[in-house]
């Protein structure tokens, strides 16, 4: 193969780890240019798009699980011959890093492809993130990741995969083509949460212990900028900030996530709140206020961003605004809004919007505790679990009113290690400065205070959020491409 001279393999990417042979089982060799590629191509908006595919790389010396542990790599044809894509050669182009996490399941590497919609697997197929972003000269690294269902896929083991995974792209930055300091993570749901934990982790001694233990290349594994879509995170408070937002909303359409054939299935199961569930909701809306207000949070504009112990403030009125200019930028666009009742339109421009109503007019999709559940029901509780516990707490509430006899609760390290928001302000940590989050009007998965949380978060830490709830859009991802490349590209140089 004719390589750049940057390809060649040197002196550290050899020293890579490799070396600590574990006591039992097969070491795996972190050394990319070892890899056999295939050459491929697929027609995609009337192009071809030709790239090098490198699939079901092993990214740990000595992993757990050699179905999820492992990395699809994919580089633009043009690179092997000193071309140029979109203003990027082998030497610059961003290594776009797209999980395929779902439900907090175990994952396989993506690849590139034509694919119909999620919900609508068998329409037309567009090409996928992976696909497009090839097209737009970006190597892609797409990471799988070990999940809930395995007795080694609790948490923390999704984040340390995609760490070790960021860790082998940069350990192997001077034989790959790309640029492994420009890594640009998304992920949807669990997927965006993962994405988000990612960005906000990066460089955190807290998962020193368990990378080294998969022996993950040793190399540094922060990011260069995070997409989320729809992030199920600070799951620990998720429960409380769902019943801020859906209390008094009784009738529910619950969403059964199953895997089949390693398929994430959702369905819809409608229902109304028993009594007490009811009671469960009136005890966790007011425990939200206190908890949003230890946070300290502002809007764009330095004012403190609270809650009242009846749930009101400004915080809800942020939110309130972020519909409105969901509405807005719809009307901008030439699009009708529908009627919903909870929102006011005067002369034509969007003016104000009812968090009640818009709740009651969104419905709600998860009976509480949305997330901890009393149960253990919930896929979050098998998250929590352990190898001998499959489904733990992860609450204290929900440890305290649970109905499983003899409930185990998930330790307090374990619970910090998922949730990006005890990562960003800390100086022990490189987080990137570019954030991307979307949330749709339409999602029922968790409350819109999550994602408005981390993006406020962020923001009055001093990154940079381009953070909004498209409208009329449900929980999933990757519908905005255009828009996200644009981004991509803007924040890439
Ligand atoms: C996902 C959806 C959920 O409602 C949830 O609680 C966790 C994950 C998902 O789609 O990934």
């Amino acid at each position: 193969m004719n390589r750049p001279a940057r390809f060649l393999l040197t002196a550290s990417a050899a020293a890579l780890c490799a070396c600590a042979a574990p006591k039992t089982g097969k070491s795996y060799d972190l050394d990319f240019s070892k890899q056999k590629s295939t050459s491929q191509s697929i027609e995609a908006n009337g192009q071809t798009v030709k790239f090098r595919a490198f699939e079901g790389i092993v990214y740990v010396a000595r992993p757990t699980d050699t179905r999820y542990e492992t990395i699809n790599i994919y580089i633009p044809e043009a690179y092997y011959n000193g071309g140029s894509i979109n203003g990027y050669t082998a030497e610059t182009a961003p290594v776009f890093f797209p999980n395929k996490i779902g439900g907090y399941m175990p994952a396989e590497p993506g690849k590139p492809a034509l694919e119909g919609k999620r919900g609508d697997p068998n329409g037309p197929k567009s090409p996928n993130a992976a696909l497009l972003a090839l097209s737009k000269g970006y190597v892609v690294a797409s990471p799988g990741a070990r999940g809930r269902t395995t007795a080694d896929g609790k948490a923390p083991a999704a984040i340390v995969d995609l760490k070790a995974a960021v860790r082998y792209l940069k350990a192997n930055d001077k034989v790959m083509a790309g640029n492994a300091q420009k890594i640009i993570s998304n992920g949807t749901s669990a997927g965006g949460a993962l994405s988000a934990l990612l960005g906000a982790s990066g460089s955190s001694r807290d998962y020193e212990g368990r990378l080294k233990a998969l022996g993950a290349a040793e190399a540094d594994d922060s990011i260069f900028a995070v997409s989320a879509y729809c992030p199920i995170t600070d799951l620990e408070h998720a429960d409380m900030a769902y019943e801020w937002q859906f209390n008094g909303v009784n009738d529910y359409k619950k969403m059964n996530i199953t895997m089949l054939d390693y398929n994430v299935k959702r369905e819809l199961v409608p229902g109304t709140l028993t009594d007490a569930e009811k009671n469960l909701s009136d005890r966790l809306k007011p425990l939200y206020p206190a908890y949003l207000n230890s946070l300290k949070l502002k809007d764009a504009q330095g004012r403190a961003l609270t809650l009242d112990s009846d749930g009101n403030g400004s915080f809800k009125r942020h939110i309130e605004s972020l519909l409105v200019q969901s509405a807005q930028r719809r009307l901008d666009e030439g699009k009708d809004l529908g009627k919903p009742d909870w929102l006011t339109v005067k002369n034509g421009k969007a003016a104000s919007a009812d968090f009640r109503k818009y709740a009651r007019a969104a419905g709600r999709q998860k009976t509480p505790p949305a997330f901890d559940g009393v149960d253990l029901s919930t896929g979050e509780n098998q998250l929590f679990g352990s190898a001998t516990d499959d489904k733990r707490h992860f609450t204290a509430f929900s440890a305290r009113s649970s109905t499983f006899r003899n409930a185990r609760s998930a330790d307090a390290e374990t619970v910090n290690l998922m949730n990006p928001l005890h990562y960003i302000g800390r100086s022990d940590v490189k987080i990137p400065q570019n954030w991307r989050i979307r949330a749709g009007t339409d999602d029922r998965d968790t409350s819109l205070a999550v994602s408005a949380v981390l993006a406020a978060k962020l923001q009055n830490n001093g990154y940079t959020v381009d953070y909004a709830l498209p409208w009329g859009v449900g929980h999933g991802g990757d519908y905005d491409l255009d828009e996200l490349f644009d981004w991509m590209k803007k924040i890439s140089g």
